[in-house]
């Protein structure tokens, strides 16, 4: 097992890591030199291969792949499909599901990520019924408490966020997962913010669904998303949103209707995306093989680090301070945010901005400690020396 300073060895895999104070990998995690091989690969597999490398590799691909991922999620192969975002990925556990009887409910917190609340609240069209529940009192973290209160026996699903996409708090899930599970209700995780940089064994917590990603902290680029199916669950489950490649049989081309796969390739949908698949494995394999224990060790160790020469700095956190319970990143808040983002790209330190949160910093295992130390001194100098002002009417690019 790798161990805490023998993973700043990987270091030189990541070429982006030469010119930049990479410090956003809680957005897009850096690409590993080899992810090109891979994609060249692909290439040379589509110009001399052609439709055979459907046959070759490609159609099997994204199972390879969502079995590596089954290892960092801590459950058994098989229960993973692979997805374009996470849009898609909970459109398709969702589609499992009817709103029109009395158990109808769709529990979640109001600091889950907006994108996922808009997904939850687009089936009160279908009927159901929705419980947001509010944040913690200092606004970090969903306030686990009012999430239990609100579960019960009308309870169908319950929506929670691992790590807070703000914040970078870790969620007490375990209560809530109980509670659901006592009360008959279906919960469904996500652990984008989590997957790749927080320890995670959830076949063992019991929890029914999970959404996930590969681009930030697993290094695995745009477009690789995955769905977790519990395997209790994978069988009694009839996805709505389906295409053939859910099929037990895709090349039958059967007239005689969907036979949905008996694992978790059921919740397949069409075509694969090879290209996406293609340069996302390097990464993917890399942080596997990496060890997310050993990332945590590391991380934790760079978050302080970050933490503590902050406050000296004078600058004030939006985490918790307890590096127990934060994820990977640290916000902080900090006047001119999104100008003061802007000026630390201009000096190729690269992080975001986020409202409601402030900065965000997030280093990964192959940082340094001078790296975060070298963001702090920067973010106090462009504060003090007004570099920032430069930056105050840009328009706001995506990132
Ligand atoms: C926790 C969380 N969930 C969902 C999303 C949205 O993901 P997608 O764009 O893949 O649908 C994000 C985006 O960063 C996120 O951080």
């Amino acid at each position: 097992m790798s161990t805490d300073t023998s993973l700043l060895s990987y270091r030189e895999r990541f070429p982006i890591l030469e010119r930049s104070n990479y410090l956003i990998n809680n957005s897009l995690g850096a690409v590993p030199a080899a992810a090109r091989d891979y994609v060249n690969e692909f290439v040379e597999q589509w110009e001399t291969r052609g439709v055979r490398s459907w046959g070759d590799s490609w159609w099997t691909l994204q199972e390879r792949i969502g079995d590596t991922i089954a290892g960092v999620l801590g459950v058994p192969t098989g229960t993973v499909s692979m997805h374009q975002n996470i849009a898609v990925a909970l459109e398709m556990i969702l589609s499992c599901f009817t709103f029109d009887g009395p158990r109808n409910k769709i529990v979640y917190s109001a600091l889950n990520f907006p994108s996922d609340q808009y997904i939850y609240e687009a089936r009160e069209r279908h009927g159901a019924r929705l419980v947001r529940t509010p944040a913690s009192a200092d606004g970090l973290v969903t306030d686990v408490e009012a999430m239990l209160d609100a579960i019960d026996d009308e309870t169908l699903l319950v929506a929670i966020d691992h790590v807070m996409f703000r914040s970078s708090a870790i969620v007490d899930i375990a209560p809530i997962v109980a509670k659901a599970r006592e009360r008959g209700a279906f919960v469904i995780l996500d652990v984008f913010h989590s997957v790749g940089t927080v320890p995670l064994a959830l076949h063992d917590l019991g929890v029914h669904a999970v959404v996930g990603g590969a681009l930030k902290w697993m290094c695995g680029g745009p477009g690789n998303c995955f769905l977790y199916v519990h395997p209790d669950e994978i069988q009694r489950l009839q996805p709505a949103f389906t295409g053939w490649a859910a099929h037990k049989d895709p090349f039958a081309f059967s007239p005689k209707g969907q036979d949905y796969r008996d694992d978790g390739g059921r919740f397949h949908t069409g075509t694969p995306n090879v290209p996406a698949l293609c340069a996302g494995r390097a990464g993917i394999e890399l942080v596997a093989e990496a060890t997310v224990e050993a990332i945590r060790a590391r991380s934790q160790r760079l978050t302080t680090t970050l933490v503590d020469e902050a406050l000296r700095a004078g600058l004030t956190l939006r985490s918790p301070s307890n590096a127990a319970q934060r994820g990977g990143h640290v916000a902080l808040e900090v006047p001119h945010g999104y100008a003061v983002c802007q000026a630390l790209s201009a000096r190729e330190i690269v992080v975001d901005f986020r409202p409601d949160a402030g900065l965000r910093v997030a280093p990964h295992f192959y940082n340094t400690e001078e790296e975060v130390l070298a963001a702090v001194r920067a973010i106090r100098e462009i504060l003090d020396g007004g570099e920032y002002e430069r930056f105050l009417s840009g328009d706001r690019k995506p990132g």
